[in-house]
């Protein structure tokens, strides 16, 4: 989603702007722009389309000078183009304050009712333009950027990320953040802003984290931060755990691709230091929670979006099947406007693999505000989530690039398979049974390595499915969960109509739409209910309806029913979604690939949500 990218130092800020804007491409965006000053003179370039265009722009018409603001915009309000584009420009003549903004205003209809009221004339249709207008009527004749800013944000409604310069202050950037995200990058003689640590790492490994309600001046030499009621604050140095290394591409043609075949070590890292093998259950450093206080938890409440959604709905087999405790999962966006019951004894887990998502937050806020022990599960360090929740574990999954999540559901899996095992084993969970799971999770790695050498025979499935306009993904208990992740993962990036069903329902609407051209995934590994998902294949086969099948390695009759077979290893079934999900991803990957799709960038998604 939007990126925001600040420089003020001694290079020339054009090409520091652009690299660090080329770091969050991964996030998703539509249409980028540059505010750059030169002296007390300032130049705005913006373009729709990729940052590639936007340099292209800058390539003919130069913008020169040390200190810039800069952007990347998924659209919110109004549609992708130049105009919409950021940074957005208030005041007059050629303007006095630039702005670039991630989040949405939502008093923004009667804030520009009353500028235009005031004679404004307004040059697009984003929500944004409001701020930079309100900010140059604070300026007024004067200089004070820092004090307009801090004048101008009890107005606004809603959540911003901000990055303000003025020509009026040369090698000045004024930021502020409520609800989304910035980080200000400490370097010798210059310093940086940025929605996202990722887009500065190269430049510098100290960071300060803004909080919500706080304001930012930053110079070359020197930086201070507000809390707009309290007033200076000082500010914590963090150091960025971000290896810029492991977010290189290598022989990877897409992240995703580099990201599904990490998945071994994924799973090895997320379990690392976590198995107990004398005890035969599992243990965490963040949970802050004794096992006194575990035991007294009488329901577990799963909150997430997207893929970390998908993740938790297996959470919720596994942990009423290992700890025999209810579990509800709930959609972030849902939740956090509900009136759900929550008592005492309800334990609330919110899980996201950026830690940023907008309605994730929300949710947290909402449970922490009611009362309630709010744990999180998150893979980015120092994310507002992780640093938000009462305690936590971490996924320890390193950065995900791929907007279609991979690596961080297989990560969110194996720590809700530890996270059950642990509540089991303070509960009913016999030591044998533990230490199976226990067994089984160390083996999980190497299957996987398995798993990812049979691409050959899933990249023959993609083929048919290419050619197919809908496809149904089927399941049955915990491998439901994979079936949605499954269907996900190919309309994300193949834009080809995919539905996550549980298997029995099939027969109660679904199967209405099977005929020759419409194929079905099932999710089959051989377990509990096998027999019962046999029959419902042969229920879709009767219907002439093409079927690719996961099943266990050496599953004949699984194998003589389904026109493709994709083996997964034989192991333990409450590890088996770990395994199944991997043919899914790669079978999503490989069909977007054929049809020529950008996968690592599908069209209206971004990677980290972080508008409501
Ligand atoms: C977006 C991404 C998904 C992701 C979801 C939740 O929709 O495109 O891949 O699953 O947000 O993100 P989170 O970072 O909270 O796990």
């Amino acid at each position: 989603m939007c990126g925001i990218v600040g420089y003020t130092g001694s290079d020339p800020a054009g090409p520091v702007l652009l690299a660090g804007l080329r770091r969050l491409e991964y996030r998703g965006y539509d249409s980028a722009g540059v505010a750059i000053l030169d002296g007390s003179r300032m130049a705005v370039r913006k373009k729709a389309g990729r940052v590639k265009a936007l340099e292209e722009s800058l390539g003919e018409l130069p913008a020169i000078g040390s200190c810039g603001i800069s952007h990347t915009r998924w659209a919110t309000h109004g549609p992708a183009n130049d105009r919409n584009a950021h940074p957005h420009v208030g005041g007059t003549g050629e303007g006095t304050v630039a702005v670039v903004h991630n989040g949405v205003i939502e008093n923004h209809a009667a804030l520009r009712q009353d500028l235009e009221a005031a004679g404004v004339v307004f040059r697009s249709q984003t929500d944004t333009e409001v701020i930079a207008h309100l900010i140059a009527v604070e300026l007024g004749d004067g200089d004070d950027l820092y004090e307009a800013v801090q004048r101008v944000l009890p107005k606004l409604e809603g959540t911003y990320g901000l990055a303000v310069v003025s020509p009026r202050c040369p090698g000045q950037i004024v930021g502020a953040r409520l609800g989304s995200p910035l980080v200000v990058g400490l370097g010798d003689n210059e310093h940086l802003l940025a929605s996202d640590p990722a887009a500065i790492a190269p430049h510098t490994a100290r960071v300060a984290y803004l909080q919500d309600d706080e304001v930012v001046r930053l110079t070359p030499t020197d930086f201070e931060i507000r809390h707009r009621e309290r007033g200076s604050i000082t500010p914590r140095i963090d150091r960025i755990d971000w290896s810029p290394v492991a977010s290189e591409l290598g022989n990877h043609a897409h992240y995703m691709q580099k990201e599904i075949h990490e998945q071994p070590e994924t799973v090895r890292d997320a379990c690392r230091g976590r198995l107990r093998r004398g005890e035969g259950t599992a243990a965490f450093g963040g949970l802050n929670m004794t096992p006194r206080q575990l035991r007294r938890v009488r329901r577990v409440v799963l909150v997430a979006c997207g893929t970390s959604w998908h993740a938790a709905l297996v959470g919720e087999y596994l942990i009423e099947r290992l700890a025999n405790l209810p579990v509800e999962v709930e959609y972030a966006g849902e939740f956090r406007y509900r009136n759900a019951p929550l008592d005492d004894r309800t334990l609330v887990f919110v899980l996201s693999q950026s830690g940023e998502t907008a309605d994730t937050l929300g949710a947290l806020r909402e449970s922490k505000r009611r009362g309630h022990p709010t744990l999180a599960i998150c893979n980015v360090v120092g994310s507002t989530i992780a640093r938000e929740a009462d305690g936590g574990i971490y996924l320890h999954a390193g950065p995900e690039v791929g907007v279609a999540s991979t690596k961080a559901f297989s990560a969110q899996v194996a720590v809700l398979t530890l996270l059950a095992l642990h509540l089991g084993r303070l509960r009913q969970l016999s030591f044998t049974d533990g230490l199976a799971v226990v067994e089984a999770l160390e083996k999980v790695p190497e299957a996987l390595t398995r798993v990812l050498a049979t691409e050959l025979k899933i990249i023959e499935a993609a083929e048919r499915l290419s050619q197919a306009r809908s496809v149904m993904y089927l399941g049955r208990d915990l491998h439901f969960p994979v079936a949605l992740e499954g269907a996900l993962k190919l309309k994300e990036i193949s834009y080809i109509h995919a539905e996550g069903y549980p298997t029995a329902e099939m027969k109660h609407g679904p199967l209405a739409l099977i005929d020759p051209e419409t194929p079905s995934v099932f999710v089959a590994p051989r377990g509990s209910l096998h027999s019962k998902t046999l029959s419902n294949i042969e229920e879709v086969r009767a219907r002439m309806g093409p079927v690719i099948a996961v099943g266990t390695d050496g599953d004949e009759e699984l194998a003589a029913l389904a026109d493709f077979f994709l083996p997964i290893p034989d192991v333990l079934e409450v590890v088996q979604p770990l395994l199944a999900v991997v043919p899914l991803q790669l079978l999503a990957y490989h069909v977007a690939r054929i049809k020529g799709c950008d996968i690592d960038k599908p069209r209206n998604l971004a990677k980290s949500v972080t508008v409501e």
